[in-house]
Parts: C-alpha cells; structure tokens; sequence
C-alpha cells in the first residue's frame, strides 16, 4: 500500500469514445455511484467535445475533470490544436501528456512531451506524463534505459517546487488495450525506478509526494494486487472506463485498498 502522504488516483481516460450526451450518462452513473468518496481521487478524462458537459455532469461531486491531450503552444495559428488555457477555461485540473497512443500515432517524442509538461504547469493544470517501453524494448532488456531516458526528457527543467503538481503514469505499451497486464511485481520494479529518479530531481521529501499510477490492462480482476504494490499509486484506465459496471469497482478497489 502506498504511504498515507500519496491518496490513490483513479483516472479513466476514455480515448475517442463517447460523444457529449454519452459522456454525460456515464458520468452520472459514476458520480451516482462514488460522486461523494473523498478517500481516492477520482478522474474523468472524455474528448475535448465532451469537456464541457461532463465537467457539468460533475457538478459539485468530487470527481475531477481531465483532458487527454493539449497543445504545447500557448495560443495562434495551430489549426486543430487546444491550449492549456482553453482547457482551465473548461475546468479542466489535469490533463493526459504523451500518451504512448500520441507517442506512436502522432509521432510525439520526449522533448515535445516536455514543451507539454512545462505548458501545462504554467498554466496550472496537473499533467499526468504517460511513460512506458514497448514489447520489443521489454524482450531485449532495454526498459530501464528508456523509462530513464522518458523520466529525466519529459520532467526536464520542471523544478522541485512544481513537482507537487506532478503525476506520471506507467503504462507498457505492450498491456494497453491488450488484456495482457504486467505483473505487479514488473510494475512494482518499474515504478521503483521512477520513484528513484524522481528522488534525483526533486529530493526525497517532495519524491514520496508524487502520484506514479499504473496503466495497461488494468480492471477491477487485477486492480487490488497492482494497488497494493507500494509505489503504485492508481491507475489510468482506458478500456475499463467506459461503463460505470466497470470502472467503479475498480475505484473500489482503490477504496478498499485505502482503508
Ligand atoms: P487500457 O488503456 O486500460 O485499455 O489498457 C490504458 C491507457 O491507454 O491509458
């Protein structure tokens, strides 16, 4: 279980799912369900087209609103682009930064990643920087040297004092959308190395602060063990945030886990 000073992270990245009234029905059912827990964090990330009405649909409750993505450029001609500021605008508190889907689709590297990290602390927003090595990384014994190099590229110049804003995400990129999970023990050695470079940049103190959560594959048969791991701080949740049926036991796993 993590230490009590890190309260664990549920965040359900909904990728290019739901449009604006679907996303409202399922945050309904999610805030009907666990609008009122104050023991883990709960939070929402749907389209840029549904912000608005999901951050509605939230209300008062205490789930949080986040985007997926955003741009690094504070404003001007990017036809197609949404700044941090449009996103604060929208109520947004966190946003989803290099996701391995952007990595390889859109082709983002590290260095933008970290123009994106930085935009979005200016702006106040809480970035969640998605890591992880792909399956062939994995095969031939290369996953420490790239979360290393993902770690000290995408958090580089960030200073110790914005690190309270900081989440980073763990997801190999050979367990998103697959059904394969790593085993908490893989994801348990993976987080420890992070939580150590993070020791490096940010000194220990503000290091045990931040929230590295665990994504790939996770659902509500898995969520307790990779939970209970001590560097695993929650979870980002693609497919299994989809419907309430799913993604709310596993924010009970979370629960369960907390007390
Ligand atoms: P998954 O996706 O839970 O469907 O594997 C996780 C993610 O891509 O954030």
């Amino acid at each position: 279980m993590p230490t009590p000073a890190r309260k664990l992270l549920i965040a359900g990245n909904w990728k290019m799912n739901k449009n604006a009234s679907e996303g409202v029905e399922l945050t309904a059912d999610i805030v009907g369900e666990v609008g009122t827990e104050t023991s883990v964090g709960i939070v929402l990330c749907p389209p840029f087209t549904a912000l608005e009405s999901v951050g509605r649909t939230i209300g008062d409750s205490n789930l949080q609103l986040g985007a997926q993505d955003m741009s690094a450029e504070s404003a001007g001609a990017y036809t197609g682009e949404v700044s941090a500021e449009m996103l604060r605008n929208l109520f947004c508190t966190f946003v989803i930064v290099g996701h391995s889907e952007r990595r390889q689709l859109f082709h983002e590297d590290d260095a933008l990643i970290n123009r994106k990290v930085r935009a979005a602390l200016a702006n106040n927003l809480r970035p969640i920087v998605c890591l992880g090595e792909t399956l062939d990384h994995r095969e031939e014994g290369s996953t420490e040297k790239i979360i290393d190099h993902q770690v000290r590229t995408c958090l580089a110049g960030i200073e110790p004092e914005q690190a309270d804003q900081l989440v980073l995400a763990y997801e190999p990129v050979w367990a998103i959308g697959t059904g394969r999970t790593a085993t908490p023990e893989m994801a348990q050695e993976v987080h420890a190395q992070i939580r150590g470079l993070l020791h490096e940049q940010f000194g220990a103190e503000r290091a045990e602060r931040i929230r590295i959560l665990y994504g790939g594959s996770m659902k509500a048969e898995n969520a307790a063990e990779l939970l209970a791991q001590p560097d695993v701080d929650g979870g980002l949740i693609g497919g299994a945030s989809l419907a309430a049926r799913t993604f709310v036991p596993i924010v009970r796993a979370a629960i369960a886990e907390t007390g």
